[in-house]
């Protein structure tokens, strides 16, 4: 079992939550999963990233909200407020940064090692799409890829067993490799072992459970996806459920199963419409508050980004630039360069997906029954 600690970081300035991400990622014994600007973030990223530490400063803490993880004060200048403020969080140190760092990083790890067994639980995200061909396949390993980059772990299972398109997409090997198949005779008791054993590994470090041959599809069920998303969740920091189209049981049991539900669309009236229908399905299953929006291959047109507010009640959470070398690279089997225009609207919706649910900027609002329902743009 991996010891690092999950760290929730919470500061004012800037240039200083990046410096003490990388500082603490660098050591080899944290990793930052959230960063939280203010005690709201702060109180809604311990609740549901569970993390081992949170080291924040002081000014940020609200005593009441800050119970289970270990606290770690830090600041950059020691005043009699910031010390009075940590002692009353019940910090179990304080740090000066940057003099203290490699105290900081000390007691970071010491969090894990003292806590005990403590089960990880990743950040669940589905990606669903629901008019062929807007990008879902796309969205989805693009989005692991982004993931990957801010140093998570990061596992992708298809709940579309049998036109799943991520391995194919991913250019996962067909032929002597565990799949799905695999694990199904043991879900109702799967070791992290098991799991570890039968994930294949991109060379960008995401790891993806390969889909059974297509014979094979319909053994897989509900229940066996939710074994399987729950022993994900625990082995690592993000799984990412790619969603079939109709949402079918197992489409169903995966939106049950995630925290954040992205919807990608394109900006035509028909992805517009089916997004709606799609959104009126998810809604009494509960999910409206889970749900954002991805806007993939934009382009200039007649309908805009803005219009996706304007029927959906909320602002996208990324939008996605068409890019004729998307094809061809999925054909390939390959993913986009990790840098340029696309990566960084992946980096950014990765940024999104992993800030606490309910503390967006904006995406994360609740969606209420859809305003022009049927209608589209
Ligand atoms: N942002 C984009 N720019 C250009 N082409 C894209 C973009 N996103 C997806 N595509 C292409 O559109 C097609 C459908 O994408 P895909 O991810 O397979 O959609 P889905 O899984 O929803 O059916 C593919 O040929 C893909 O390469
Ligand atoms: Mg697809």
């Amino acid at each position: 079992v991996e010891q690092v600690a999950r760290v929730v970081l919470a500061l004012e300035a800037p240039d200083v939550v990046e410096e003490v991400m990388h500082f603490l990622d660098r050591s080899g014994s944290a990793r930052v999963v959230a960063t939280a600007q203010d005690d709201r973030q702060l109180a809604a990223a311990i609740r549901q990233l569970e993390p081992d530490a949170v080291v924040a400063q002081p000014s940020l803490v609200n005593p009441a909200e800050v119970r289970g993880p270990s606290l770690l004060a830090l600041d950059t200048r020691e005043s009699v407020a910031s010390l009075r403020a940590a002692i009353e969080a019940g910090a179990h140190g304080f740090y000066l940064w940057p003099a203290d760092r490699d105290a900081l990083a000390g007691a970071t790890a010491a969090t894990v090692l003292s806590g005990g067994s403590h089960d990880r639980r990743a950040r669940v995200v589905a990606v669903h799409g629901a008019r062929g061909g807007v990008g879902t396949t796309f969205v989805a390993t693009h989005l692991a890829a982004a993931v990957v980059r801010r140093d998570l772990d990061c596992v992708v299972l298809d709940a579309d067993p049998l036109y799943g398109d991520v391995a194919a997409a991913l250019g996962a090997p067909t032929q002597e490799v565990h799949t799905v198949t695999d694990l199904l005779p043991l879900v109702d008791e799967l070791s992290d072992e098991h799991l570890a054993e039968a994930l294949w590994t991109h060379p960008s470090g995401m790891r993806l459970l390969l889909p059974p041959a297509p014979e094979q599809a319909a053994a897989v069920r509900a229940e066996d996806l939710r074994s399987l998303t729950a022993a994900a969740a625990t082995a690592c920091d993000v799984v990412i459920l790619h969603l079939p189209r109709a949402l079918d049981p197992l489409g169903r049991a995966a939106v049950a199963e995630a925290d954040r539900v992205i919807e990608v669309l394109s900006l035509d009236v028909l992805s517009f419409r089916a997004t709606t229908r799609a959104l009126e399905a998810l809604l009494p299953i509960g999910a409206g508050d889970r749900i954002g929006f991805v806007v993939n291959r934009s382009m200039r047109s007649e309908i805009t980004p803005a219009d996706v507010h304007r029927v959906f009640g909320v602002d996208p959470l990324a939008q996605v630039p068409f890019d004729r070398g998307v094809a061809r690279a999925q054909d390939h089997g390959r993913l986009m360069p990790s840098r340029g225009r696309l990566a960084r609207a992946f980096d950014r919706l990765a940024a999104e997906v992993m800030r606490p649910v309910g503390t967006g900027s904006d995406g994360s609002a609740p969606v209420g029954a859809p305003t022009a329902a049927a209608a589209g743009p």
